[in-house]
């Protein structure tokens, strides 16, 4: 195990109901507040008209901005830097997923800053700043909501990027499991294999004796595959929202699980050249992709790829070679990722090759990528063509 820090600063508030507190944590940082949301949503499900009149009733001022994108786009998060500056706002509410809760952060960081938001994910400047900001979470998947990344996509440039600073993890995230009950069947899957995938990147790793950490990811991919199918099955199977919600958050809070271990994230890295350019789920994106990652590198620490065969799909060893259990495992993976309805294949999204020397290039634009197995260009579009 190395050396490690670990601070997480972000308030967590889970149950049933506890969207009700949004008025009084809010009103600990700010009266002024922008609300930040995505489409029709949380109009449907009734969480925007309770927060607003939560909100009013505490006489906090309310400006929005809606219509967050999937994968949300600098210009969104520039209009929310205007609307902040004019209006004098001094908190932002998120209340979203992902999308929405990495929109707020780019904007809570881009308000003090002098220069393009953009320089934070382009490495051409640090946060160091930011507006505080807090969070209702109504999709399991990201743990942005308690954690200090954002992942905006430059949509004319064809770019996704991702950015992190400490001054932009949510003062708070409320987490009620009821408010995911209407998150449709696809999302319901996409987010799940999104926590999935958070874990593998953190679990595939070289670095030795870390008992601790291994088992917290294997329990983690575990509770989320005992708990999709029932929530897919019942949408309002309130245990399986709850036990999805909580393993989103644990599974991407600043490193919790991975504390002295050595990740990867390659996967991510590539997953985010693929929906910058062709708009997809990014939890689909990773179905595609982490399958094939997997039989790409699993032989430079096979015995990770065993306990990951033993321990979370429970295969027996039988008469199995080492090299036959990490290949089942893999495909136990992939059997499940299939069995809950992701696609298998970039096909199943209209996107064929023409794209993939671009991809590859811009997934190593820094460098190469990963730490389980160093990936270059060629490493990138072999693994990219894997998944046609
Ligand atoms: O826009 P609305 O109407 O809210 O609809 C959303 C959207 O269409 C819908 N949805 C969310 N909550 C719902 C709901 N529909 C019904 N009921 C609800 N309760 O779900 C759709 C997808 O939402 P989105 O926020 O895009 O999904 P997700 O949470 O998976 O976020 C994906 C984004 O997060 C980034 C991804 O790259 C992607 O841009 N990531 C952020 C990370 C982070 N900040 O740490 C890490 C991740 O690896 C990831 O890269
Ligand atoms: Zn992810």
């Amino acid at each position: 195990m190395n050396s490690f820090q670990f601070h997480n600063p972000t308030r967590i508030v889970f149950g049933e109901g506890e969207t009700r507190r949004v008025a009084e944590l809010t009103a600990t940082y700010g009266r002024n507040v922008l609300l930040v949301y995505g489409g029709n949503s949380i109009k449907a499900n009734g969480l925007y008209d309770q927060t607003i009149d939560l909100l009013k009733q505490a006489d906090i001022e309310v400006h929005e901005l809606a219509g967050i994108e999937p994968n949300p786009r600098l210009s969104t998060v520039q209009k929310g830097i205007d609307i902040c500056r004019r209006e004098g706002v001094d908190f932002i509410l998120a209340v979203g997923g992902g999308s929405v809760i990495d929109a707020a952060k780019a904007i809570a960081a881009g308000v003090p800053y002098d220069g393009d938001v953009w320089d934070f994910f382009v490495g051409k400047a640090r946060i160091q700043k930011a507006l505080p900001l807090g969070t209702i979470l109504t999709l399991a998947a990201t743990g942005s909501e308690m954690n200090g990344n954002t992942v905006i996509s430059h949509w004319d440039a064809k770019l996704k990027r991702g950015s992190g600073s400490p001054h932009i993890y949510p003062k708070f995230s409320i987490l009620d499991p009821t408010v995911t009950y209407s998150v449709p069947r696809n999302h319901t899957v996409y987010g799940s294999i999104d926590i999935m995938s958070h874990v593998f990147e953190q679990y595939f790793s070289l670095t030795k004796n870390t008992p601790l950490q291994e088992r917290l990811c294997e329990s983690i991919l575990q509770t989320v595959i005992e708990n999709v199918e029932p929530a897919l099955s019942n949408p309002n199977d309130s245990v399986a929202r709850a036990n999805l919600m909580w393993s989103g958050t644990m599974a991407l809070n600043g490193g919790l699980i991975s504390v002295g271990v050595h990740t990867d994230w390659a996967t991510h890295g590539i997953e985010h050249e693929v929906s910058a350019i062709y708009d997809i789920p990014h939890g689909a994106g990773l179905a595609v992709l982490f399958p094939n990652w997997m039989k790409y590198v699993y032989k430079e620490r096979i015995d990770r790829f065993v306990q990951y065969a033993q321990r979370v799909w429970g295969i027996q060893r039988d008469d199995r070679t080492d090299d036959e259990l990490a290949l089942a495992g893999i495909e136990a993976t992939r059997a499940f990722f299939t069995r809950i309805g992701a696609e298998s294949r970039l096909a199943d999204f209209g996107i064929g090759a023409d794209q993939l020397d671009r991809m590859a290039e811009e997934a190593v634009r820094y460098g190469e990528i990963g730490n389980f197995k160093r990936l270059g260009q060629q490493d990138v579009r072999n693994i990219l063509e894997m998944s046609l």
